[in-house]
């Protein structure tokens, strides 16, 4: 069986209609999980010049939906955005990759095992982690148990001033909960305050930037390296057609190695054109690399290297830094290395469902240097071998 292909937009191939239908009736009859006038509330504090935080893990889990595990997820959002906003001096809206987190995209529709071949893990709104077959077969209930999960997790996190997000893939739970409100006609999609559409889903003609067109909520994109300024032109053109402030934001995620010139580029395009779209620095998913041993990682300098291109082509074109998505964990996992792939080190906490995050410790300094990246009093000018050279 193919659980989901590009082919398909990376919906996965449920395997039972009716029960699809069944979950989908489901969710267009629960009570919305984030209301409109929150959805705005986040609309109109982007439409400020504040730096947005967006931070946890690359696919949360049924599993680790507790108020302890979301009580440690917050108080490390918590810490980043103080060393963001006590280093820079600026506002921090933080968005959390949170309570709803549920669904991934992958680059191969299977994954083999010791001469077995199962379909890939899509997120615990799909199918299982455990490496089964019976586990892995698309089960339409899970977007029913996602969303009352993201139910429970947004329980937990009442009063923590984190606004909620996850990336808008799967089309089946994110279409039921968009209902017009009444009074302007506008529809909202209540699984989240902003949704994202990843890096393989992005394309014009496809059915995630229709989606995300038709609803009011914050909308992010994320771009890569095989992206052209063109790209850009043609989703601001689709999704933010009134260049309103506080609709659209680029995720860039390029790779270190050529972030500096690809962002260069690409903000130049938006210092021309004029536009009030944000720009976001994922550090992270471009500088994914896999160990001797098999291992998905990612080296905290290159993240760095990556993060000091985006300020300092921010800084060459005239761009406002508009945040940092990162992909965190908080517990003191051994997901990402400092310097050195080290299989021994990997190996002693490797906890996460999909790609790796970085522990408090290394999320902390990261921020930290954010903070003093985005510092008005810093030297005004990383020139292009600064940033190059990833000093
Ligand atoms: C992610 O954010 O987990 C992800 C899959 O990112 P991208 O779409 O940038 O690859
Ligand atoms: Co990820």
């Amino acid at each position: 069986m193919i659980a989901a292909t590009p082919e398909r937009d990376h919906q996965p191939d449920w395997p039972d209609g009716a029960a699809v239908r069944r979950a989908r009736d489901a969710l267009a009859g629960a009570a919305p999980l984030v209301t409109a006038p929150d959805i705005d509330r986040l609309r109109s504090r982007l439409a400020q010049p504040a730096f947005v935080l967006q931070a946890g893990d690359c696919a949360e889990t049924f599993r680790d939906n507790t108020p302890a595990s979301v009580a440690d997820r917050v108080a490390l959002l918590r810490a980043m955005a103080g060393e963001i906003a006590g280093g820079s001096g600026r506002p921090v809206v933080t968005v959390g990759r949170i309570a709803g987190q549920y669904a991934k995209p992958r680059s191969a529709p299977t994954e083999s095992r010791s001469g077995i071949t199962l379909p890939s893990y899509l997120g615990d709104a799909v199918n299982g982690e455990h490496f089964s077959a019976a586990r892995r077969i698309p089960d339409p209930r899970n977007l029913v148990h996602a969303h009352e999960h993201s139910r429970k997790t947004l329980s937990y996190l009442a009063g923590s001033g984190v606004f909620t997000s996850h990336e808008a893939l799967l089309l089946d739970y994110e279409r039921p909960q968009t209902r017009p409100a009444t009074a302007e006609g506008r529809f909202y999609d209540h699984s989240a305050h902003l949704l994202w559409i990843g890096e393989r889903t992005r394309s014009l003609t496809g059915p995630h930037i229709d989606f995300a067109a038709g609803i009011a909520n914050p909308i992010a994109v994320k771009i890569g390296p095989t992206a052209t300024p063109t790209v850009l032109t043609g989703l601001h053109a689709v999704l933010n057609p009134d260049n309103v402030p506080g609709r659209l934001a680029f995720i860039f995620r390029m790779g270190h190695r050529r972030a500096y010139d690809l962002l260069y580029a690409m903000l130049s395009r938006i210092t021309a054109e004029g536009w009030t779209d944000r720009v976001i620095c994922d550090p992270m998913h471009g500088n994914t690399v896999v160990s001797p041993a098999g291992v998905k990682t990612r080296v905290v300098t290159t993240v760095e290297a990556e993060t000091r291109a985006f300020f300092g082509a921010c800084n060459d074109t005239g761009v406002t830094p508009g945040g940092i998505h990162l992909e965190v964990s908080g517990e003191d996992v051994s997901e990402c290395v400092a310097t050195d792939i080290d299989d021994a080190y990997l190996a002693t906490d490797y906890r996460s469902a999909c790609d790796p995050r970085l522990n408090p410790g290394q999320a902390s300094r990261l921020a930290r240097l954010v903070g003093e990246l985005l510092s008005p009093h810093r030297e005004s000018t990383p020139l292009r071998e600064m940033a190059m050279s990833g000093t």
